[in-house]
């Protein structure tokens, strides 16, 4: 006998010992004990759905997630501004669920960090007005709603849209300095040199 087929004969006759002896057991069961089992899992399935939607359907973007985006990403994220996309509407943001979980829960020194924000969290002041930057619950918020494939909610939760396009974020600017428009060939190398005098307004 080779050792695999020691080992299956093994586990033939371990298993076999197992089911008699778990189906013996059950004979055993009074009535009133299979009655009482029965009862005991009626009442927990409605426990344990509950504790399932608590957990994971609770969160979703309209309630949730879209608050967040208002506060501390749209500044950058909406047409116009200086992000690659905009995080305005549910549509906007649901193709980068993915990538927003996992832009959000890098590291806080990070560089690649959403938002950005490079004040060290265990040293300095901490505390600045207009601070864009995530609490761990909002994190693991946007990351739980990401991993519950990203559901958009009641569209009645949506918050109204707190910023106009273009508006400045933080007040008008002492002093605006434009840079003079420059057009690019697409395919050329990096552009180093002179792009003429700034506007100053
Ligand atoms: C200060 C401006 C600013 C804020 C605020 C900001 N972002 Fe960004 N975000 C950017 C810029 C600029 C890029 C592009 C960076 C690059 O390509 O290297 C970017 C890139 C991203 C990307 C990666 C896109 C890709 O191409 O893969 C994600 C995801 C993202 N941001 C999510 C967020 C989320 C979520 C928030 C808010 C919690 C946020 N950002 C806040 C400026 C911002």
């Amino acid at each position: 006998m080779t050792r695999a087929s020691r080992f299956q004969a093994f586990r033939f006759v371990f298993e076999r010992e197992y089911t008699v002896k778990a189906a013996e057991h059950l004979k055993m069961l009074s009535l009133v004990e299979v009655l009482g089992l029965v009862v005991a899992a009626v009442l927990a399935a409605p426990a344990a759905a509950a504790a399932q939607a608590g957990s994971q359907e609770q969160v979703t973007f309209t309630k949730d997630i879209a608050p967040i985006f208002q506060r501390s990403c749209i500044s950058c994220h909406r047409p116009g501004s200086i992000a690659p996309m905009s995080l305005l509407t549910y549509e906007d943001v649901r193709p980068w669920a993915r990538s927003i979980k996992q832009k959000t829960s890098r590291a806080p020194d990070d560089p690649d960090r959403m938002p950005p924000w490079y004040i060290e969290k265990n040293v300095g002041i901490q505390k600045f007005k207009d601070d864009p930057s995530l609490t761990k619950e909002e994190i693991a918020l946007i990351a739980a709603w990401a991993d519950n494939g990203a559901p958009r909610g009641n569209p009645a939760d949506m918050p109204d849209i707190q910023l106009a396009d273009g508006a400045w974020t933080i007040g008008i600017p002492d002093l605006i300095v434009s840079s003079p428009q420059m057009t690019l060939p697409g395919v050329a190398p990096d552009f180093y040199g002179r792009i003429g005098p700034a506007k100053t307004t």
